[in-house]
């Protein structure tokens, strides 16, 4: 059975590269609810409803554990919710993996306005580091620029600047990339931040997680599995093809299709 991912579009992909990679036996199956997109500016009881349906459809395809890889969607996700497979968030894993990155506890955060308001990753960084500093910043222009392709661009760059300059002035010696499209960014975020500033990724973050998980047998391997990863979208946008051929590359994907939900 596959592992499910999703996200509210192609952003998850950095997430199920990452997770592919670790993994190379899995086979994953990818939902980016393109239709739906943005969730990060749209209010928790709107995403909540989103996340419910996805979840409830990709329950439908049997699947073996469900990723939830978008942060705004993580970050309202009910974690008393009951479902007859594990259901993970982005958000626990990367907020423990930044608190064990950190010498100084100042930690960066950048997300959706969504994420930041819901303080998700405030809280779980102080379930696991009290004492640690948090600075958050919202930065709502760089999903736009990520999805319009816009990568290696002086207009992103500009914006990359003006929304990392004052974590920086912080004196930050960590930051969490708190939404899934950024990983995408991670070159020019590094070269603003600088060499003193470990980024973290929630791709990387959960895939510990996941180790932790199949060691302990919480999550059954797949020794048989052919690595294959199947990709279903709610928007029939040809966009979506690029830009997941490109977040996957060196790995490529077995299927593309459309679905309603
Ligand atoms: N995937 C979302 C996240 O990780 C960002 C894109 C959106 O706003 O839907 O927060």
């Amino acid at each position: 059975m596959p592992i499910a991912v999703f996200d509210s579009g192609v952003g998850g992909l950095t997430v199920l590269r990452a997770l592919a990679q670790h993994f190379p036996r899995e086979d994953f199956l990818y939902l980016g609810d393109t239709a739906r997109l943005p969730y990060g500016n749209k209010s928790p009881v709107t995403i909540r409803q989103y996340v419910e349906q996805n979840i409830r459809f990709l329950l439908g395809r049997r699947v073996k554990a469900i990723v939830v890889a978008c942060n705004s969607a993580s970050s309202v996700l009910d974690p008393s919710v009951k479902a007859p497979v594990p259901i993970y968030n982005v958000i626990t894993p990367g907020a423990r993996l930044a608190v064990t990155q950190s010498n100084t506890g100042k930690i960066g955060v950048i997300a959706t306005r969504t994420t930041v308001a819901q303080q998700a990753y405030v809280r779980a960084i102080a379930a696991v580091n009290p004492n640690a500093q948090v600075v958050q910043q919202a930065c709502p222009l760089l999903v736009p620029l990520v999805e319009e392709g816009w990568v290696d661009d002086p207009l992103t760059n500009l914006v990359i600047h003006r929304y990392l300059n004052p974590l920086k002035e912080a004196g930050i010696d960590t930051l969490i990339m708190g939404c899934t499209h950024y990983p995408v960014l991670k070159e020019p975020m590094s070269r603003v931040m600088g060499k003193g500033v470990v980024l973290v990724d929630s791709g990387e973050a959960i895939a510990q997680q996941i180790q932790t998980d199949m060691s302990a047998k919480q999550l059954l391997a797949n020794p048989l599995g052919q690595g294959r990863l199947d990709l279903l979208s709610t928007d029939l946008a040809e966009n979506f093809r690029l830009m997941a051929e490109r977040i996957l590359h060196p790995l490529s994907a077995a299927s593309f299709n459309h679905v309603d939900i």
